[in-house]
């Protein structure tokens, strides 16, 4: 990148905003010591390189009519295979001090079941090496999304035996990986894999059954907790979590019926995964018409589940509004190009709640960001004041919730890069870098000159 006023940061050049932007109050004080700072990705958003894996459900829901706004699919995405390279120095030349990215199973074990393929191990070696040879700590998720299509054949997360086939293939990870890294998520928003996968169908594998929904997040939640104890047997001093989206539900209305299907709400999306995982079971009485009978609950599943977890990762964006009628409440402004509200103070209710009603140890923030309408200039930059908006309020948040003594031990912006956004595939752009989808050029933004500067300097805004 070229350009007026460019200052250089390792091998790229970023473009000096610090005295055009209108700087916001200073927050008192740095971050902790040891403050994580990092970006997320995952997988099948950014990888491409389908050859060098088998199907997962996300190829076989890309190739069904309608499901992907673009028609687009995962096939090259941002090329991070090829491009890993120059992706991890573009990283360091960034600051960053850890990287969260997720490892597709279908690249490990390309059926669901059976001998890892060398290729695949061979990459996130490869991958897990040249992060830590530049001082970037490696935060790994083993499931983001991308179940191998073979054990969807075989009847998917809503079968039982799919629970098991996630632990061998967790153990098989940590074992080859376990050297090297140390910090470890099972699943990634269970609640979107059980809840758009299986309940509405908006997202792979497309089924549309609620009975198959509680029966996905149940072994979801089964797999986690023996991948757990694999993970643990094989890398001793792992740190080990689980990452849970959460958005404050909040009835549209003083209405008793919107406030009633608000609590509902809170119970279907925040309360379904950690309550288990907390140790209370499942709030089986508390989603409304929608009831699981419980029936997939195998003796001793529950405390499976309840395997204690060394940090919990929230992925955080924005807040629901609830109402009682079957019609979506329209957000309330100001919203990002997806369309969802920004509130950055839902960030700390939800801290404020998790902290107050159970004991996990530490959070991490392992998703925080904004989808906006860049707009690149000739050179592909983005000068994305909106995006450094979002990320400064709610790591304002952030600070804030630490000084009150929540133990957030770290913040992992989504996304490093502009990647394949699901069912909206490649048109919204979260990335702090942007990406040239023709030429798979990448480009920082004004926001990765922000968050450079933020990291370097440990506190809000820059000194
Ligand atoms: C989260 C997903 C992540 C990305 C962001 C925008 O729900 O974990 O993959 O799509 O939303």
């Amino acid at each position: 990148m070229s350009g007026k006023g460019a200052r250089r940061l390792g091998d790229i050049d970023l473009r000096d905003h610090a005295t055009a932007l209108t700087l916001p109050p200073a927050l008192d004080g740095p971050f902790p010591a040891g403050f994580v700072w990092g970006t997320a990705t995952s997988s099948f958003q950014i990888e491409g390189g389908r050859a060098g894996r088998g199907d997962s459900i996300w190829d076989r829901f890309c190739e069904q009519a309608g499901t992907i706004v673009d028609g687009s699919n995962g096939d090259v995405a941002c090329g991070h295979v090829e491009h890993a390279g120059s992706d991890i120095r573009m990283m360091s030349a960034l600051g960053m001090g850890a990287y969260r990215f997720s490892i597709a199973w279908p690249r490990i074990i390309p059926g669901g079941r059976g001998d890892p393929a060398p290729a695949g191990l061979d990459f996130y070696d490869r991958l897990v090496d040249g992060l830590l040879a530049t001082g970037i700590e490696p935060y790994v998720t083993l499931y983001h999304w991308d179940l191998p299509q073979e054990l969807e054949e075989h009847g998917g997360w809503p079968e039982r035996a799919t629970a098991y086939r996630f632990a061998e293939y967790a153990e098989v990870i940590a074992s080859h990986l376990g050297d090297r890294v140390k910090h470890w998520a099972t699943l990634n928003e269970p609640y979107c894999s059980a809840h758009f996968g299986y309940g509405t169908g908006t997202m792979a594998p497309g089924r549309r059954d609620s009975a198959a929904e509680f029966a996905a997040a149940h072994h979801l939640l089964l797999g986690h907790g023996l991948a757990v104890d694999r993970i643990r047997d094989r890398v001793p001093d792992a740190e080990v979590g689980i990452v849970l989206n959460f958005a404050p539900a909040h009835p549209a209305s003083t209405d008793a019926a919107d406030i009633a299907a608000a609590a509902i709400e809170h119970a279907r999306f925040n309360r379904w995964f950690v309550e288990p995982l907390a140790g209370v079971g499942y709030p089986i009485d508390d989603t409304g018409d929608v009831r699981w009978s419980g029936a997939e609950i195998h003796d001793g599943d529950l405390d499976i589940i309840a395997t204690p977890i060394d940090v919990l990762g929230v992925n955080y964006y924005t807040r629901s509004l609830v109402a009682a009628g079957p019609d979506p409440v329209a957000p309330r402004v100001p919203v990002t190009a997806m369309g969802w509200e920004i509130y950055p103070q839902g960030l700390s209710e939800i801290l404020r709640w998790l902290d107050d009603h159970f004991s996990f140890p530490r959070f991490l923030i392992t998703e925080n960001g904004a989808a906006m309408a860049d707009v690149p200039d000739g050179d592909g930059y983005v000068d994305d004041r909106d995006r450094i908006e979002y990320l400064r309020a709610h790591l304002a948040e952030v600070h804030r919730l630490i000084g009150e003594g929540i133990p957030v031990a770290g913040y992992f912006a989504w996304s490093f890069l502009d990647n394949f956004e699901w069912a909206h595939g490649y048109t919204q752009r979260f990335g702090l870098v942007r990406v040239d989808y023709d030429t798979l050029r990448r480009t920082p933004k004004a926001s990765a000159g922000w968050y450079s500067e933020v990291i370097r300097a440990n506190r809000l805004p820059w000194a």
